[in-house]
């Protein structure tokens, strides 16, 4: 049931979106971090370079996220999560463009600004493009995803009009964005498709990625590796959803992917989300030192420090092709400097 490279970027048009991405994004060879790790041919897919307030990930979500607002008309956009979240900073940075009021509800956690330490990498930006803040103890999952949706009747009821970026409407729009990336990444590496494509995904990167790999019958491997372990069966959610997303873009992926072709590696996330680990260290200064490239601590960097580690341990094996989709999330280096610098 594969499709054609030209009918999915066709069906990819039927999706109402926004213009909010530098594309395409550059896939350059890693030719000093492939020598450094060994018998392997890394190449990176600029994600970080998408534009938009610093580029990631977010921004090609965006534009079908934010595209279902502004063809609801839509006056305003709910979004939530950590304190240093990228896609807060990203809707902060696209409702300022479309001329949309942005509220941020944000969690309260260990990067918040206290006395003595104010605002720092996303959350200064999201101050910086306008959003309202409002702040939650709750933490991230469920319970998070409760006290969004109780923001949102709040708000409302006080007579605004409010999309709410979330659930698995948010995440199936988002993936669509990376529906088209992968498309963007086949044309791009035309006869020589990769072995593997190592990413940090755990939503709607991962969803989109995988469907598009189930829609045009690719044989390179996508290897997300979690930022966070949810309270959720993420394997299972995805497995759920890629139908959602294909049924978006109007084509046929019942009962796909089958499981053995989800590969989430939960392994590097270390004792928390967005707490960065030693292995998170090495690979952002390795890449920084043997590629001019910047990662980061929550995200990027761990995606990074497992690629190192495949490669080390042999699960990548020797003289295989790699293409490490960066994903973004450097303003929170900032946020990094006493843990990049101890
Ligand atoms: C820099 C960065 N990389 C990766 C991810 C994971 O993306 P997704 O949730 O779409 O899979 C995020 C999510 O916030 C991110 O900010």
């Amino acid at each position: 049931m594969a499709y054609t490279l030209e009918q999915l970027e066709e069906a990819l048009g039927s999706v109402y979106s926004v213009r909010l991405a530098h594309l395409p994004t550059p896939l350059e060879p890693a030719p000093r971090l492939s020598a450094a790790l060994g018998d392997v041919e890394i190449w990176i897919k600029r994600d970080d370079c998408t534009g938009l307030a610093f580029g990631g990930n977010k921004t090609r979500q965006l534009e079908y996220t934010m595209g279902q607002a502004v063809a609801g008309y839509y006056k305003g956009v709910l979004q939530g999560a950590a304190s240093q979240s990228n896609h807060c900073r990203q809707i902060a940075a696209a409702a300022a463009q479309l001329g949309l009021r942005c509220h941020l509800l944000l969690q309260r956690d260990s990067h918040a600004p206290t006395p003595g330490h104010p605002a720092q990498g996303n959350l200064l930006l999201d101050s910086l493009f306008g959003a309202e803040i409002h702040w939650t103890d709750a933490p991230l999952g469920k319970a998070f995803d409760e006290a969004k949706k109780a923001l949102a009747e709040k708000l409302r009821a006080e007579g605004e009009s409010v999309y709410l970026i979330g659930g698995v409407t948010g995440k199936a729009y988002g993936a669509v964005g990376y529906v088209k990336a992968m498309c963007e990444m086949v044309r791009q590496w035309g006869d020589s498709a990769p072995d593997y494509l190592y990413t940090c995904a755990s939503t709607a990167t991962h969803l989109g990625l995988v469907t598009a790999r189930e829609a045009l019958g690719l044989r390179t491997r996508v290897e997300a590796i979690a930022p966070i372990v949810w309270d959720y069966d993420a394997r299972l959610d995805l497995q759920r959803h890629v139908p959602t997303v294909a049924a978006l873009l109007g084509i046929d992926l019942i009962g796909k992917p089958n499981a053995e072709d989800i590969h989430l590696d939960e392994g590097y996330v270390g004792p928390a989300y967005a707490v960065m680990t030693p292995e998170a260290r090495e690979a952002i200064e390795l890449t920084a030192r043997t590629e001019g490239i910047l990662l980061d601590p929550a995200y990027s960097g761990k995606a990074m420090a497992a690629l190192i580690d495949h490669v080390r341990r042999g699960v990548v094996p020797p003289g295989s092709k790699v293409v490490f989709l960066h994903t973004g999330g450097t303003p929170a280096l900032f946020c990094y400097a006493d843990e990049l610098t101890a």
